[in-house]
């Protein structure tokens, strides 16, 4: 074992642990029946979320030790996502059917897995596993945000509209400062990871790409601007829709963003029904939205390498995760570009593509991003449910057109 193995492990262990904890902390508060709860295909159980990610870790890391036995054969059908070359998975839609295994086994389950993960790591000289725990802990983290958004959107789903958490106060003086768009770099730039620290294989390879005159809003779009977009018949108005959008829209009766009352006055949060914050990010808007209301609005999203050269050496700080608010907030005082980060994900004109030269991941881990580069588009920035450790400037989200339950609005952008 060389010197700089042993100090990788011992990194990797200490963080291990920590964000394995820091998960069962988000289920603090949610009884069994919460966490038992699917309320829509796209959306996972909470004991789903806690079962697959410790599954990720037997099926990526323990499975490496052919002395590796697993808690249940049984269950690796129940907690494969979608991952086709190990094998045959449980229908998606259907997983808040699996009453079995109980909560208590799952959480069982990942004592188990912490402490195989744990021994295996101080024992193994395999010099690619400190890399595959960093993997399965980004995938943690993944999953972390998943959690918050799916059982969002089951409180939202009873019509007692319980909270998740009681409410953090935001600051008195949380006014949304003015929107003033703020020139972008020209020119050929380049974009995508290279080097130090983890990265995703869809954000690499790092490559060269030319960015037009642009500028980008200074802050995220607020619900005030959002109310004025529908005053002007936002939701009535074909002509401000891609088509695809207003088929969508006509065919869910969309008038609203996702968790907002009829009332257009108060909103569902996960600290409960609250009245709507005019200064706040508008958030839970779907692709379609998005855009409708910059071609209102006479303007357009930015790309996602427009977003990503103005966050190159931006430091990583804003509403995310860590500050347990778990709500956007409005963007404060300050100059240039506020909101880069956390709040909520910030919708690109970008589709979900390869970059030029892009190589998925050698094995089934191939399937973890590079399968689904079709139909879906790029969100960048990370919401107040992303942990600050998992966000950066290279880092792409994506989800279909029409995904609403997740933290996501907009940043202006516009050509010059
Ligand atoms: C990047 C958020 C779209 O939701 O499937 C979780 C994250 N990938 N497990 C998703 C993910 C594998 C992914 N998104
Ligand atoms: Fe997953």
């Amino acid at each position: 074992m060389t010197a700089g193995h042993t100090c990788a492990v011992a990194g990797i262990a200490a963080r291990f642990l920590q964000l394995r904890q820091r998960t069962l902390e988000l289920c603090a508060g949610l009884s069994a029946e919460d966490l038992q709860l699917q309320s829509m295909p796209d959306a996972s159980p909470g004991k789903w979320h806690l079962a697959h990610t410790s599954w990720f870790f037997e099926q990526f890391v323990l499975g490496r030790d052919p002395a590796y036995r697993p808690r249940d054969p049984a269950w690796h059908y129940l907690f494969n996502s979608y991952y086709q070359s190990v094998g045959p998975m449980h229908a998606r839609p259907q997983r808040g059917l699996l009453s079995r295994p109980s909560l208590d086994e799952v959480r069982d389950y990942r004592r188990r897995i912490d402490d195989a993960v744990g021994e295996l790591l101080d024992r193994s000289d395999d010099a690619e596993l400190p890399g595959l725990v960093e993997l399965g802990l980004q995938h943690e983290q993944q999953h972390q945000e998943l959690l918050l958004t799916d059982i969002k959107h089951a409180l939202w789903c009873n019509p007692l509209q319980p909270a998740y958490r009681a409410p953090v106060a935001a600051p008195a003086d949380a006014k949304a400062v003015p929107l003033q768009f703020v020139a972008g770099r020209e020119g050929i730039a380049e974009i995508g990871h290279r080097g130090e620290g983890f990265a995703f294989d869809n954000e690499t390879p790092r490559h060269r790409t030319l960015l037009q005159p642009h500028a980008l809003a200074n802050r995220l779009v607020t619900n005030a601007e959002y109310l004025a977009f529908m005053g002007e018949g936002g939701y009535r108005e074909p002509g401000l829709w891609l088509s695809d959008g207003w088929a969508t829209l006509q065919r869910e009766g969309w008038q609203h963003p996702l968790y907002w009352q009829d009332d257009l006055a108060s909103e569902f949060t996960l600290a409960g029904v609250r009245a709507l914050d005019p200064h706040e990010p508008v958030c839970h808007l779907s692709y379609y939205e998005a855009e409708a209301f910059a071609h209102w609005a006479g303007a357009r999203l930015p790309t996602e390498a427009e977003w990503e050269s103005a966050a190159q050496g931006v430091a990583i700080e804003g509403n995310l995760q860590d500050a347990q608010r778990f709500q956007p907030r409005a963007a404060g005082a300050g100059s240039g570009l506020q909101q880069l980060y956390g709040d909520a994900w910030e919708w690109t004109a970008s589709p979900y593509i390869g970059y030029p030269g892009f190589r998925p991941l050698p094995g089934s881990l191939g399937e973890y991003n590079g399968k689904f580069m079709c139909g879906q588009w790029v969100l960048r920035g990370g919401s107040c449910a992303t942990p600050r450790d998992h966000i950066r400037a290279t880092y792409r989200n994506f989800f279909p057109p029409q995904a609403r339950w997740q933290f996501a609005g907009l940043r202006l952008g516009q050509d010059r």
